[in-house]
């Protein structure tokens, strides 16, 4: 009984240390540590766990795979066609809101354009629209651009040659 006592006495003693104990929450300020933060910063150069480094191509592929394509049109319902619209003509919901409207996608000048100058619009952002590059990683920025090429092209096919299976597809 008594050693019992004692070890309760010590393990009270203990528990009064922690508390009292200063401390940093992980991502709290703390002056004098590194960037006054008390989260150090990664080393240059790190990769994140999960990250996917495979080699990403500079171009679009000769043959887009549909499931690229599928790819792209998700992600660009996601992210550009809330300004873009989904038709790419420029008069997306936000835009309706008040933001300055975005060229349409149709205008002969963005047809022309290189797939390149449609990669660097994302990665680096346009005049007023900013850069994607933190929320859409380069293989999906091909995806998307994949995918704009064909809202371009849907504009400009005449329907007798749009193909019959195509046409009669379930959208
Ligand atoms: C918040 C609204 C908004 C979103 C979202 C947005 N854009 Fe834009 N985008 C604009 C505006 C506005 C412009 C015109 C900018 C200017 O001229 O200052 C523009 C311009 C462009 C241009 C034309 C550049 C040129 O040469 O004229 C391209 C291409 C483009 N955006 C692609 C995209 C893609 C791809 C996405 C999705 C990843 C996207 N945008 C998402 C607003 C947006």
């Amino acid at each position: 009984m008594r050693r019992a006592v004692l070890i309760l006495m010590l393990l009270a003693g203990c528990k009064q240390d922690m508390a009292q104990m200063p401390r940093l929450d992980p991502v709290s300020s703390a002056l004098g540590f590194p960037h006054d933060a008390a989260a150090l910063l990664p080393p240059e150069g790190t990769v994140a766990r999960h990250a996917d480094l495979s080699p990403v191509p500079d171009a679009l592929p000769d043959q887009i795979p549909l499931a690229m394509l599928e790819r792209g049109r998700e992600r660009y319902d996601v992210f550009c066609a809330p300004c873009h619209s989904p038709t790419g003509d420029g008069d997306g919901m936000i835009v309706r809101r008040g933001f300055p409207p975005p060229p349409s996608y149709h205008d002969p000048g963005l047809i022309r354009a290189p797939d390149r100058h449609f990669y660097d619009v994302i990665t680096n952002g346009y005049g007023v629209m900013f850069s994607y590059a933190s929320r859409v990683p380069p293989a999906d920025r091909w995806a998307i651009i994949a995918y704009i090429r064909a809202l371009q092209l849907s504009q400009r096919t005449p329907v007798a040659l749009a193909d019959a299976g195509l046409a009669e597809g379930e959208e």
